[in-house]
């Protein structure tokens, strides 16, 4: 199945036509799949990559639909003015927009957003007011209640007003939603996203649902927002919000974009572990993301874990660049400053990971060789050390410090088979054993282990092997 879609996208060519404007290069992103975070996992899980579009985030797919409607609405006439309170990807999303149609820009921004969105809108040519992020929903600070009156004081001004335009899910559900389904074949069977102002989850969800009702929809809410509680407790309980730090994602006051009546689970991740993904999903698949797209896609091999289904086909959504983020989650010292780094959390997946590009990942001998010939194999293999496989089993191991040195008083030993001489099997570990455990069980008389995912061996790690993976780190 990874092949047919694989295949099909290397068919279909991209960009061959030349465009009329930059605005028509907005989405039909790359639906990519990830296979080396996702290792061990049966079920596959591929990333929706929205940081493809022009702005670097899924909010261009609606920056021009909300202008269009205002437009044709007339609230907006040449010469314009376009008012938004932002996280910053919206307001690169309508800026874009703006800068092909000529209006202005008044953005408005919580303080706790980062330098390069606040520099990018203005590179655009946009009006920024940063406002303080620690103040009630309806504060008349707050940047929402703050770009409603300037858009109500400004005249020939429209508020874009994302987190209440019908425009805004109306764009997801007309593109996002049906790349997706085209892009699987229709195969998809779980959703992943999170909402900030839910337009992404509302429409695809709604697309989706309606081409075929047992496709799940799955929401990625931070810890401190308020949408996760609300749903599960279907709005009976209010809860505060408290501050967090993933940008773009999670809301302390609902959303009238928002319908979560088409999300069929809610799942809350801590700072920690989104930032954590994000910077595996740069490093280990090369998809330079934002925390949100962290934060989801923890959310997504949570689930891809849990149903365990070769045959399901799961979607993350990875929403904007990492680029906007090099002064916080890709900046360590910020990392460590927030307590958002772990000491050292590589796991034995990653160290096969940087063996991948060796052939064969993994060399052995069977009971019934001759000791001759398992000596050859790791000369063969410039390698000192085999284990002894029947069948899928490990049953023993040989090393060729101690073949050599009972063939040398022994030579007789060369035409028994390994089944008579060999030492216990290497011990077996699962593929997502902390790094730091397996060093710890490698030693000179056990100088290797056996990884394993879902109960098959997967390959071998050594003591080399771990020594080469802490060095390139
Ligand atoms: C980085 C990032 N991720 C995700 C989202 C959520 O998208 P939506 O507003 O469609 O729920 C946003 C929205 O601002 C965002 O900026």
């Amino acid at each position: 199945m990874t092949d047919t879609l694989t295949e099909l996208s290397a068919r279909v060519p991209r960009n061959r036509l030349p465009y009329g404007s930059v605005l028509e290069t907005i989405g039909w992103t790359p639906l990519i799949q990830l296979t080396r975070i996702t290792r061990g996992l049966r079920t596959p899980v591929y990333g929706k990559a929205d940081f493809f579009n022009p702005g670097g985030s899924v909010k261009d797919r609606i920056g021009l639909p909300i202008i269009e409607q205002a437009e044709r609405d007339g609230t907006l006439r040449p010469g314009g003015t376009i008012v938004e309170g932002t996280s910053g990807n919206t307001g690169v999303g309508l800026a874009l927009v703006a800068a092909v149609k000529g209006y202005r820009c008044i953005f408005t921004m919580p303080d706790k957003m980062s330098q390069e969105k606040v520099r990018l809108l203005k590179a655009f040519g946009a009006e920024v007011i940063i406002t303080p992020t620690a103040v009630p929903p309806d504060h008349p600070d707050n940047y929402v209640m703050m770009a409603k009156r300037i858009a109500a004081e400004t005249p020939n001004a429209v508020l874009a007003n994302q987190f209440y335009n019908a425009a805004n899910p109306a764009a997801h559900e007309a593109s996002t939603g049906p790349e997706l389904w085209e892009q699987t074949e229709g195969r998809i069977t779980h959703f992943v996203a999170a909402a900030g102002t839910g337009g992404t989850l509302t429409g695809v969800g709604r697309y989706l649902k309606a081409m075929n009702p047992k496709i799940q929809i799955i929401a990625g809410d931070p810890q401190g927002s308020i949408l996760a509680e609300h749903w599960r407790s279907h709005g009976a309980n209010t809860v505060e919000g408290a501050p967090y730090k993933v940008e773009g994602i999670g809301q302390d006051k609902l959303p009238g974009t928002l319908d979560m009546s088409v999300i069929d689970e809610f799942q809350t991740v801590s700072d920690k572990d989104a930032f954590a993904m994000a910077r595996r999903l740069t490093r280990e698949e090369g998809l330079f993301v934002g925390g949100s797209a962290g934060l989801i896609t923890h959310v997504a091999l949570n689930v891809a874990r849990r149903i365990n289904d070769p045959d399901a086909l799961v979607v993350t959504f990875l929403c904007d660049t990492g680029e906007r983020y090099l002064s916080k989650l890709y900046s360590d010292e910020w990392m460590r400053e927030n307590q958002l780094l772990e000491a050292d959390r590589a796991t034995i997946a990653q160290v096969m990971n940087l063996k991948a590009g060796e052939t064969p990942v993994m060399v052995s001998t069977a009971p019934g060789a001759p000791v001759r010939q398992a000596l050859r194999l790791m000369t063969l293999h410039d390698i000192s050390q085999l284990p002894v496989m029947d069948g899928p089993v490990c049953v023993g191991s040989v090393t060729e410090h101690t073949l050599t040195a009972r063939a040398l008083e022994n030579p007789k030993l060369l035409d028994s088979t390994i089944g008579d001489v060999m030492e216990p099997p290497f011990p077996i570990i699962d593929v997502n054993t902390p790094a730091d455990n397996v060093a710890k069980l490698l030693s000179k008389t056990n100088p290797a282990v056996l990884v394993q995912a879902n109960g098959t061996v997967q390959g071998i790690v050594t003591r080399g092997d771990l020594l080469q993976f802490l060095m390139a780190r």
